[in-house]
């Protein structure tokens, strides 16, 4: 029997490495961001999709982890360089992907990186031909977004997984 954490690193890391739009869309839920893709879907017993969205939105989920942005450890900025290199060389972005166990005050670590590259569907949003109220929705939602321009292929950020061994 393993323990539950053991159990849910392993469902991580099976995810990071084949269900990219699984992950992308549990990030949608913990944003409270559903409804975008969904629409304003009956969940049963009267709910609907947008109550459930503004209640993750209460969670500050987002604004917390941007918070954290400011810290990226110096080490995935120069992964997410390298990554940047390997696809302008002609690799396959879904498989930019590094790991590695490292010691970190005397303590076993394991770390786990992938790049998340743009697909077609994501460019309705990150892309330069936007329609127009899409263009309109994002700038009321998300007024500090600046995200579009990408291609498809071009790598948008990455999941990064540290884990104490
Ligand atoms: C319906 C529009 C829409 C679609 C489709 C969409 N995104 Fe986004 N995405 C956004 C917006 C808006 C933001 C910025 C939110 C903000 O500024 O807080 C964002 C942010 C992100 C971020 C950065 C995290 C963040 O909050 O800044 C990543 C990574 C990302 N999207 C990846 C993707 C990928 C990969 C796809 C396709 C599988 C995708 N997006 C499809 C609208 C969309």
């Amino acid at each position: 029997m393993y323990p539950a954490s053991d159990l849910f690193f392993g469902l991580g890391y099976a995810m990071a490495q084949d269900r990219l739009f699984q992950m992308d869309f549990y990030r949608h839920v913990a944003q409270g961001r559903l409804s975008e893709w969904f629409t304003n879907l009956p969940l049963g017993n009267g709910i609907r999709l947008v109550q459930m969205d503004m209640l993750l939105t209460c969670f500050e989920l987002e604004a917390r982890t941007r918070a954290g942005l400011e810290e990226i450890p110096d080490r995935e900025r120069i992964l997410l360089e390298r990554f940047a290199a390997a696809q302008a060389a002609g690799k396959e972005p879904a498989e930019l992907e590094y790991h590695e166990v490292v010691t970190e005050g005397g303590e076993k670590v394991f770390r786990y990186i992938k790049a998340i590259p743009m697909a077609q569907l994501c460019l309705q949003c990150h892309g330069t031909d936007i329609f127009l109220e899409t263009q309109v929705n994002i700038q009321e939602l998300y007024p500090e977004d600046q995200a579009t321009g990408f291609a498809v292929g071009d790598i948008r950020g990455a999941f990064s997984v540290r884990r104490p061994l």
